[in-house]
């Protein structure tokens, strides 16, 4: 999809949805029928061409505009063929995330509609401001996507068009605030339709290829460590989740340098990490089969990860940013790891293994070992840990962990502003107390179901000992049970939009480089 800017009138402008911005009005006045939108408004412009289509919809008090409504018009005097009137909010709470939902409201009605074209005009105020017209991009990729591999038919076709009506030309910044959205959107997307590959078609080399691709496309480096090279350096966990399966485990490792003059210099290193579980069987702890067929998103964390190197070209870090993936596919066969084995981790901590379907965290075990060869000044990971998640916190959260206390403020905020919301959970010895073992320095699974979440989490605490370390767990959030503006139902690649806007945080609160800004590329 690539949506442009289009000097037009709405009212002219042909196409097979037009959608048009509407702010929620001042109490009672729009029920009154007094008031409609100002003039200069799209909402305003629409009223006027249709001859008071818009007000009259407003005085019915079927729309009042608020966040997240959305409703059919067809109006005399405008030339597309229907208009979808979208509800903006109040028009002084408008900011990105509305931006973001209302073009994505619009996208995926015009799919739905088998609109060839879509033409867009929510407000003026995106033709001035980058943040918004930014988040026009990312909402009308997210909005329009479906993952359509599978369908024989291919599903509804997508929109061949995308117009964003403006009264005048925007200037470059505005431009490339969108075309910088619309390839962050379609970094998620890429981390969606990973996830919702079943694990017949991305076994751990499969999801290896699809990170190289990436990583030569963002100009980062890629290096993919096989069982060989596990085995040289003792990852002996993620060898050992992987040994059940006829597909062979892997390690990928991500490498992007810093951005501009930072690049000669000691540039400190940021890691990301991924739990890549492909599919999750349970291995001889045997998963009970209901929803077990979710289980090929269980390289979520991967996906984000992947996908969050996929959106580098919109930004210029000044620091190394390095992707760790462990990936396995934990099923059942002769070779598979049992429970009662006894593994030495990369670190040399040993873990006995009292439930084979606690693999994730051994998966971590490894990577987070890897990553101290780093010396980072943060690291964070994304994983599909525990499914106590959702218990603790619903759908509407994932779990954050951190005893660093910048991490947590830094990430909590990246939550509520991209609206892929984090809650801050324990992390206290206690839990980690009850992962001591008595044959093995550690247990992988106490065996107990009180606070899982948090004990998994301890558990990874032991090996990121000495880092500014945060874990994600996202369990409760990576899959979409009801379709949303945004995201369809299944996996939504929760994760992507937080970890870029963490990054660009990050970024522009060091000291940043004069020449940062101008390396700062769009889309492709
Ligand atoms: N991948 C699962 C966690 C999961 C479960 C994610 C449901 C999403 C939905 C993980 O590998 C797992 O099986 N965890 C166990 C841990 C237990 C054995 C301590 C769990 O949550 O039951
Ligand atoms: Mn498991
Ligand atoms: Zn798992």
């Amino acid at each position: 999809m690539e949506p442009v800017f289009r000097t037009a009138d709405l009212a002219t402008h042909p196409a097979g949805l037009l959608a048009v911005g509407v702010h929620e009005l001042a109490r009672g006045r729009g029920a009154a029928g007094a008031a409609a939108p100002a003039r200069d408004t799209p909402g305003g412009a629409l009223d006027a061409a249709s001859r008071g289509a818009l007000k009259a919809l407003l005085a019915s008090g079927d729309f009042s505009g608020r966040a997240g409504e959305s409703t059919l018009l067809y109006a005399a005097g405008i030339e597309a063929k229907r208009v979808l009137v979208v509800g903006l909010g109040k028009a002084d709470a408008f900011g990105a995330n509305a931006a973001r939902l209302a073009a994505a409201t619009a996208a995926r009605r015009a799919r739905e509609l088998a609109a060839d074209k879509l033409a867009l005009a929510l407000s003026e105020r995106i033709e001035r401001e980058p943040e918004l017209a930014r988040a026009v991009g990312e909402g009308l990729v997210t909005g329009h996507h479906r993952h359509t591999a599978y369908l024989s038919d291919g599903g509804k076709p997508a929109v061949a068009a995308v117009d964003v009506l403006a009264s005048g030309k925007p200037d470059a910044a505005i431009r490339e605030a969108l075309a910088a959205g619309v390839a962050r959107g379609e970094a998620v997307c890429l981390a969606r339709d990973l996830a919702s590959t079943p694990g017949q078609d991305l076994p751990p080399a499969a999801l290896a290829e699809r990170a190289r691709e990436v990583a030569k496309r963002v100009g980062a480096r890629a290096t993919v460590l096989d069982v060989a090279a596990m085995e040289r350096l003792g990852m002996n966990c993620v060898l050992a989740v992987g040994r059940g399966s006829p597909h062979e485990p892997c390690f990928i490792e991500l490498v992007k340098e810093p951005a501009g003059a930072k690049r000669e210099a000691k540039a400190p290193t940021v890691v990301l990490i991924g739990k890549g579980v492909t599919f999750d069987t349970g291995g001889v702890s045997l998963k009970p089969r209901e929803g077990m067929s979710k289980m090929k998103y269980d390289m979520s964390g991967a996906a984000a990860v992947i996908g969050t190197f996929a959106a580098l070209d919109t930004l210029a870090l000044p620091f190394r940013l390095v992707g760790l993936v462990p990936s396995a596919e934990n099923a059942i066969g002769g070779r598979s790891f049992k429970p009662g084995d006894v593994l030495r981790a990369l670190d040399g901590t040993t873990i006995e293994i009292t439930n084979t379907d606690a693999e994730g965290r051994l998966l971590l075990a490894d990577a987070l070992g890897y990553a101290k060869r780093f010396a980072p000044e943060a690291v964070v990971d994304l994983a599909t840990l525990t499914g106590a998640m959702s218990i603790a916190l619903g759908r509407h959260a994932a779990g954050l962990f951190t005893a660093d206390e910048r991490l947590a403020g830094e990430l909590h905020r990246a939550g509520e502003t991209t609206g892929e919301r984090l809650w801050r959970m324990p992390l206290w010895g206690d839990f980690l107390a009850e992962m001591r073992g008595d044959t093995a320095d550690l247990v992988n699974s106490n065996e107990r179901r009180e606070g899982a979440s948090c004990t998994a989490a301890a558990f990874l605490s032991h090996f990121a000992k000495g880092m500014p370390w945060a874990h994600l767990d996202i369990a409760s959030t990576a899959w979409t049970y009801t379709d949303r503006p945004d995201a369809a139902r299944g996996p939504n690649a929760f994760g992507v939009r937080l970890l870029v806007e963490w990054l660009e945080s990050r970024a522009g609160s060091g000291a940043p480089e004069p020449a940062a800004k101008e390396t700062k590329r769009a889309a492709r």
